[in-house]
């Protein structure tokens, strides 16, 4: 996490450096600095909470910072130390000639502060950071050379980083390195970017060099140079940057989540191009690269994911083993990533991530590499880490997602999932489901028609947000693939209204959770027509004998059954194997207007970051 900038050019610095970070609030916000350089003076200002508190700050030095045309920014997700101003960046090294921001985590800091306080060195926060700073500029001291003192520098240290390093004797430079966090040069005419993530420098610049890891890089205003492992100059890739600022703003809606939970029928229609033509079509899915021979081969499919993408690879293993026959298992990244898993040639690890910068998704997949997979990534982010690591790129076109609550680029997931899914059941060759699937392909097409109409009027679920906006738990249920549905719904409603609600699937109800149902714990179930609609609603039924307040999200309730529930939120007519990819809009609006009506800051909730970087 974090989101680092940089700039040097001939325009104001603090005026991008802020512009820059505003874009990189998704990234964390409990903290954030910068650091300008002038003459071959560097002037650091730093504040703790939002970013707001800062733009404060320089705005009474306006007279100072504004002939700053060369600095370093820091947007802080705190790891080490806790969000108060010493341990905001820019760190600085005990003379202050260097300074510098970071985004990741540095493994060995212990080991190395003991050193460093050997040769002298004054520490002033708690964070790992300032370690690196007292680290580079020691070998400054050697080198005399700021490029020099990163490259030696880089190679004591184990973790994760993005550097960005000023320093007094060499005014004219901004020196950066990488390992396993992310980092974007923006290619400018006399001036150039540096960032953690295209938004932040979109509006500047569309070219781009994406920094690879242990690389290290000097960038001056006309000029990027960047430098291998072995210190070998390289040349310079430019790629263009696949974003339009217009992306990133709110387009007249409130919060960014609400704009995205309403962009959700483009998203599928995107989706759905030049891959479902019509119902009676294959599917067509360039971008998996298995053969119809390897496909057959499979004998087991991983999905690794973290969040909500774990929550859509749930989906995704119900509809492949359904559709495909292949067993699929669904795991946490984290989990995947410290025991040992059984992977060859023949298993199709899916990593699923919107951002594709995911730490504990990468490890995963990096280690799962290693025994010779296919592996297939499901991303929002074509430009990402995981992408690069993707024997299958599956970019999920949801555009750029800012709110720190995942919505549309769930759809997306979802959509890509299905996808597969009916792809490889039609590589496969398989006879079972043919019609059910042409219905389906049929009601892929009418989806976002669908999600419209359930958009076109959301009172009903604006007025029962306002109803249970006092409640402090909740107990989300269902059945079969929208099991998924229930977990991802109530993570909607921790995440940005802080209320405790749990998922679970409904038959378990009653093998413990149960014992918590009185009236002041409502129960939403979510039940859709289908093989288990009447074991959910016998579930209900049992919720209700216990004095539960219930909320029924569903395509249908008979007049005898409508009298059980308080209220009731109906969506659009849907089959049940894709009903996840309507009832779950129902449950992100629901999350939104409780958060909205309690106050929250919907897109920047307390404690969260919508990339996590670290393990
Ligand atoms: C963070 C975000 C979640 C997201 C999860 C996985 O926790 O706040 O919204 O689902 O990371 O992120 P990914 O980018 O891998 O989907």
């Amino acid at each position: 996490m974090c989101g680092i900038i940089g700039y040097i050019g001939d325009k104001c610095a603090a005026d991008i450096l802020i512009s820059g970070l505003s874009h990189l609030e998704y990234r964390g916000y409990d903290s954030s600095g910068v650091a300008l350089m002038h003459g071959s003076e560097i002037d650091i200002y730093k504040a703790s909470g939002k970013l707001i508190n800062l733009i404060e700050i320089l705005k009474t030095k306006k007279a100072v910072t504004s002939i700053s045309n060369i600095g370093i920014g820091h947007i802080r997700w705190a790891t080490h130390g806790l969000p108060t101003t010493a341990n905001a960046h820019p760190h600085t090294c005990t003379c202050k000639s260097l300074t510098l921001v970071h985004n990741g985590i540095i493994e060995n800091y212990q080991e190395l502060k003991e050193d460093l306080l050997k040769e002298g060195c004054i520490f002033r926060s708690e964070t790992d950071t300032e370690i690196a700073a007292h680290l580079i500029a020691s070998e400054y001291g050697k080198t005399l050379d700021l490029l020099e003192a990163m490259q030696n520098a880089v190679k004591k240290i184990k973790g994760a980083f993005a550097f960005c390093a000023i320093h007094k004797n060499e005014p004219d430079k901004i020196v950066v390195a990488k390992r396993n966090a992310p980092l974007v040069l923006g290619v400018g005419n006399g001036e150039n970017y540096i960032a953690s993530d295209i938004p932040a420098i979109i509006e500047y610049t569309k070219k781009a060099i994406y920094l690879s890891d242990y690389q290290v890089g000097v960038i001056t205003k006309n000029d990027i140079k960047i430098y291998d492992e072995k210190g070998k100059l390289i040349p310079n890739k430019i790629e263009y940057m696949p974003f339009e600022a217009m992306a990133i703003s709110k387009l007249g809606y409130k919060h960014f989540m609400i704009k995205e939970i309403h962009e959700q029928s483009d998203v599928v229609r995107n989706n759905l191009q030049g891959k479902l033509i019509e119902h009676n079509k294959p599917i067509k899915l360039d971008d998996f690269k298995l053969s119809s021979s390897d496909i057959k081969k499979l004998s087991r499919i991983q999905i690794i994911a973290c969040g909500t993408s774990l929550h859509a690879g749930l989906v995704g293993k119900y509809i492949i083993e359904k559709y495909a026959g292949i067993p699929v298992d669904v795991e946490a990244s984290s989990e995947y990533i410290y025991r040992e898993t059984i992977a060859d040639k023949n298993t199709l690890v899916i990593g699923i991530s919107q951002s594709g910068e995911t730490a504990d998704t990468i490890t995963a997949i990096k280690q799962v590499k290693e025994k010779k997979s296919h592996i297939a990534i499901i991303t929002n982010r074509a430009d990402s880490t995981m992408a690069r690591l993707a024997d299958s790129l599956i970019p999920v076109n949801a555009g750029i997602e800012v709110s720190v609550a995942a919505t549309k680029s769930y759809m997306a997931q979802l959509i890509s999932l299905y996808l597969l899914a009916i792809y490889l059941n039609e590589a496969k060759g398989i006879k079972e489901y043919k019609e059910e699937i042409a219905r389906l392909k049929q009601e892929l097409i009418e989806l976002p028609n669908k999600i419209e109409a359930l958009l076109e009027n959301t009172s009903e679920i604006q007025r029962v947000a306002k109803k249970y906006s006092s409640y402090k738990n909740f107990i989300y249920i269902a059945r079969g693939i929208n099991l998924a549905t229930a977990l991802e719904g109530a993570l909607k409603l921790k995440e940005i209204s802080y209320i405790n609600a749990t998922g679970y699937g409904a038959g378990e109800l009653k093998h413990g959770p149960i014992a918590m149902l009185d009236e002041n714990m409502p129960v939403l179930a979510i039940l859709n027509t289908g093989i288990v609609y009447d074991k959910v609603l016998s579930n209900c039924e049992e919720a209700r004998a216990r004095q539960a307040k219930l909320i029924g999200v569903t395509n249908y309730i008979s007049e005898k059954d409508r009298a059980l529930f308080d209220d009731l939120i109906m969506i659009p007519d849907a089959s049940d194997i894709l009903s996840p990819a309507l009832n779950i809009i129902v449950l992100q609006l629901l999350a939104y207007y409780i958060a909205e009506y309690l106050g929250k800051d919907v897109d920047q909730p307390r404690n969260l970051a919508k990339s996590v970087t670290v393990e």
